[in-house]
C-alpha cells in the first residue's frame, strides 16, 4: 500500500490581485501559486509591475481586489516568513557598516536572550552566500557582486521560508550572474527556501527555474517555462503576435509591437541614413 500523500499549502498563492496606482490599474487579475522549495521568476519589461507585485506580497503596497496568502494564511500575518532583497541598493563607501553588521540587522531579535541565536543566524546567513571572507569589510567597499550577496545574507538572517529578490542580476557581469543563479538554486534545493526573483531576461535563470510568472502591462501568464513561453500564450498576453525563438537553450521573445515597425527598430539602432 502506498504511503498517504501529504498535501501542503502553496508557499505563496496570489488570487485575482488588482492594484491601482496613480489612478490606473497597474496590476489586474493576477493569479498564480508557488510550491514550497521551488524557484520562480517574475519576468517583465520596465514598468510591467514586478516591484509593485513584490511590494504587495510584502504588505508595503495596498491592493484593491483579490488576496495574497502565504502557506494558506493572509500574507500580512506571515511577514516573518518573508525575506526581501529590494531593487537598487547603494552604500556609501565610507558608511561604517561591515557586512556582518548588515546581516545582523536582518535578524529577528525581540529579547536580549535571543542574542546567541542571533549570532548563529548571522553566521549561517554569511556562510549560505559564502560571505565569510568579507564579513569584516565595509559593505560600501565591496564589489557589486559581493554587495548583492551581503544583502541576500541580510534577508536570509531572519530564516525566511520565501525569499523575494527584485532584479538581483541587474548590473552583474557574466561570472557573478552565474554564481548568484547557482546560489539561488542551492538555497531552494539544499535549504528548502522558496525563491521568487524578478528579472527582465529569463535566460540566466533557466537552469534553476521551476515556475514562471510573465507580466505584460499588469497582466500575467503563469506556469512552467514550457507552458508560458509559447507563441500562443504570449501573443494573447501582449495582445499582438509574438514569436518565441529557441537557440542553444536560450529563449528569445520577439513581440511584433504594432507601435514600432521593423524599420523603426532597425533605424533606431543605426541604419546608415539620417
Ligand atoms: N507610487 C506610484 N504612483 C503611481 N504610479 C506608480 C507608482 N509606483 C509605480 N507606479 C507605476 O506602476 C507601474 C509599475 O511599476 P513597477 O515599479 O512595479 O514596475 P517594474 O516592473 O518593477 O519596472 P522596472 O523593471 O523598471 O523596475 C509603472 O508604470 C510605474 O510608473
Ligand atoms: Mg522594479
Amino acid at each position: 500500500m502506498s504511503a498517504p500523500s501529504v498535501v501542503t499549502d502553496p508557499i505563496l498563492q496570489v488570487s485575482q490581485l488588482g492594484v491601482r496606482l496613480g489612478g490606473r490599474m497597474v496590476l489586474q487579475d493576477i493569479s498564480f501559486s508557488l510550491q514550497a522549495g521551488s524557484v520562480s521568476a517574475l519576468i517583465g519589461e520596465n514598468g510591467a509591475g514586478k516591484t509593485t507585485l513584490l511590494r504587495s506580497i510584502l504588505g508595503m503596497q495596498a491592493w484593491q481586489s483579490g488576496k495574497i496568502e502565504v502557506l494558506g494564511q493572509p500574507a500580512q500575518d506571515q511577514l516573518a516568513l518573508l525575506g526581501y532583497v529590494p531593487q537598487k541598493i547603494g552604500f556609501d563607501p565610507y558608511l561604517p557598516l561591515r557586512t556582518r553588521d548588515l546581516v545582523a540587522l536582518g535578524t529577528l531579535r525581540r529579547h536580549w536572550w535571543q542574542g546567541l541565536r542571533q549570532d548563529a543566524a548571522v553566521q549561517e546567513a554569511l556562510a549560505a552566500v559564502q560571505a565569510d571572507s568579507f564579513a569584516e569589510q565595509r559593505v560600501g567597499q565591496l564589489s557589486g557582486g559581493q554587495q548583492q550577496r551581503a544583502v541576500i545574507a541580510h534577508a536570509l538572517a531572519r530564516r525566511p521560508r520565501l525569499l523575494l529578490l527584485d532584479e538581483p542580476l541587474a548590473n552583474l557581469d557574466f561570472a557573478s550572474t552565474s554564481r548568484l543563479v547557482q546560489l539561488l538554486g542551492a538555497l531552494a534545493r539544499e535549504k528548502g527556501i522558496s525563491v521568487l526573483v524578478t528579472a527582465h531576461d529569463m535566460n540566466p535563470l533557466l537552469p534553476i527555474l521551476d515556475h514562471l510568472v510573465y507580466l505584460v502591462g499588469g497582466r500575467a501568464a503563469a506556469g512552467s517555462v514550457e507552458e508560458v513561453v509559447r507563441n500562443e500564450v504570449l501573443s494573447k498576453l501582449y495582445g499582438y503576435p509574438v514569436e518565441v525563438l529557441r537557440h542553444r537553450g536560450r529563449l528569445l521573445v520577439l513581440p511584433e509591437d504594432p507601435r514600432y515597425s521593423r524599420e523603426d527598430v532597425h533605424c533606431s539602432q543605426g541604419c546608415g541614413h539620417d
